[in-house]
């Protein structure tokens, strides 16, 4: 596994890798990863020749310095972890090699960056979207991974990717659960036991909606309020219902997928999950 930290340092790899033809798959991650990110990984590896990770904590996604200071990191277990997942090369580019000194140039998805989460967090979709097109244009991937986890961030890098006419395909993959449901993700070993156990409420409400017979928006927030309600422990946070791919507000029976985006609290620890329904 090669480790480059310049743009151009990979960029001879890339070239020989396109000499023979070769697909090349990006997973683009801010380290400290864990099995989603291999996940990620192995979904590259099942469609491309090359896999290439990007590590690359990015500043411009942080709504405050501490925030961005206080982001872990472990670049031995990262580069570890990804040679044991049989990873061709990672690009570990500086600071001032993404943002040039005195740079001017953002991308910006205006709408579905300032909606949902993106009010919460306003600039962070932009930051993200810049970052990821600078990533694009080091790289040039024939295809790019994203976990559907993040579900507001993959529909926004495929919206800025089809805008821009970047000839990358999107692929968003399917969120990875524990054998008992709860998606995984790094804060689950923040959840004392009790938590634990009750945080099986939202993959819960998310299957009792999916099983709803009439399916309108009323019946599946309802559904899915009521089944997280009934669990004292858990305190809901988001509960969104959007149009799948344009994340427009919904109202009325469904006529069209829709994807429920929910973040839920057990003691402090947010945990987020979300799911496409169909009509
Ligand atoms: O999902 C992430 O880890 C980041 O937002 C990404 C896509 C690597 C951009 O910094």
């Amino acid at each position: 596994m090669q480790v480059c930290r310049t743009v151009s340092d990979c960029r001879e790899s890339l070239a020989n890798y396109r000499r023979y033809g070769e697909i090349v798959g990006l997973v683009p991650t801010m380290g400290f990863l864990h099995a989603g990110h291999i996940e990620l990984v192995n979904n590259a590896k099942s469609r491309a020749d090359r896999v290439v990770v990007t590590i690359f904590v990015n500043p411009t996604q942080f709504g405050d310095a501490s925030d961005l200071d206080a982001y872990p990191r472990d670049e031995a277990r990262d580069l570890a972890m990804l040679k044991d997942a049989g990873v061709d090369l990672v690009l570990i580019p500086q600071v001032a090699e993404v943002y040039p000194d005195g740079d001017e140039t953002i991308v910006e998805t205006t709408r579905m960056a300032n909606m949902l989460h993106g009010l919460v967090r306003p600039g962070h979709f932009r930051g993200v979207t810049t970052v990821v097109a600078r990533l694009f244009n080091f790289v040039q991937p024939d295809l790019a991974c994203f976990g559907e986890k993040d579900y507001q961030q993959l529909q926004i890098i495929k919206r800025m990717t089809r805008d821009l006419g970047f000839p990358i395909d999107i692929i968003g993959v399917p969120i990875v659960r524990e054998p008992d449901g709860l998606a995984m993700s790094s804060r689950n070993v923040r959840l004392n036991a009790q938590d634990r156990a009750a945080a099986l409420v939202i993959s819960k409400s998310l299957e009792a909606a999916e099983a709803l017979p009439e399916k309108t928006v009323t019946s599946l927030r309802e559904i899915i309020a009521q089944t997280i309600n009934a669990e004292p422990r858990a305190t809901i946070r988001g509960l969104d219902i959007v149009e799948a791919e344009t994340l427009n507000d919904l109202s009325g029976p469904l006529t069209s997928p829709a994807a429920i985006m929910l973040s839920v609290e057990f003691g402090g620890v947010l945990l987020l999950d979300q799911r496409v329904i169909h009509p």
